[in-house]
């Protein structure tokens, strides 16, 4: 199952997939870092089309078209904002990667990029985060053999350097 992870470093925006998720706010209007990156590569009807689904909550996602992105759908999750680790935000984000591969699963999707969710604005530390990004993603990846590639696309080489780590040490 490793081998159908790939880490890349880059701009999910470019990413030609079937998925690309969005780390987003529990309004779903958009906002800065990735989120803002997404809508602004996708065009103003994503948005219009995020209005329709009544937000979502933290450790949840909802999926809608990827509107001008190479993308074909986006899928928008909703991270923990980390305070300190122990008010549930490791189980919130594992919930956000299991939910996000669910949808793709549901929607028979192929393959998936993930951003690092919540470890930008949200505080994630990035250490904690993506081993239960990688973990869960490899429990997904048995549950749903239909996903064929799984892609984390870095911002930095820094984050690329601990997700490269830690995924071989699973
Ligand atoms: N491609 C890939 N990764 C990116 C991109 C991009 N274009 N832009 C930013 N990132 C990275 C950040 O460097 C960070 O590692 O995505 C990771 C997540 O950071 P944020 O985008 O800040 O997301 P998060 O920490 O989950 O905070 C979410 O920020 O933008 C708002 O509306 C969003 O309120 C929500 C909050």
């Amino acid at each position: 199952m490793k081998s159908k992870i790939e880490l890349i470093q880059g701009d999910i925006t470019r990413l030609d997939v079937d998925a690309i998720v969005n780390a987003a706010n529990r309004s779903l209007l958009g906002g800065g870092g990735v989120d803002g990156a997404i809508h602004r590569a996708a065009g103003p009807h994503l948005l219009d089309e995020c209005r329709t689904l009544g937000g979502c909550e933290t450790g949840d996602a909802k999926i809608t078209g990827g509107h001008n992105l190479k993308a074909r759908h986006v899928i928008h999750t909703v991270g923990p904002i980390y305070r300190g680790g122990t008010s549930g935000e490791p189980r919130l984000l594992e919930s956000c990667y299991r939910r996000c591969f669910e949808i793709a699963g549901e929607n028979g999707l192929k393959s998936i990029a993930f951003p690092s969710i919540s470890t930008g604005a949200y505080g994630y530390p990035i250490e904690d985060a993506s081993k239960i990004a990688l973990g869960t993603s490899l429990a997904q990846l048995e549950r749903f053999p239909g996903i064929e590639r799984v892609v984390f696309a870095l911002f930095s080489e820094k984050d690329l350097q601990i997700y490269r780590k830690n995924l071989a040490s699973l």
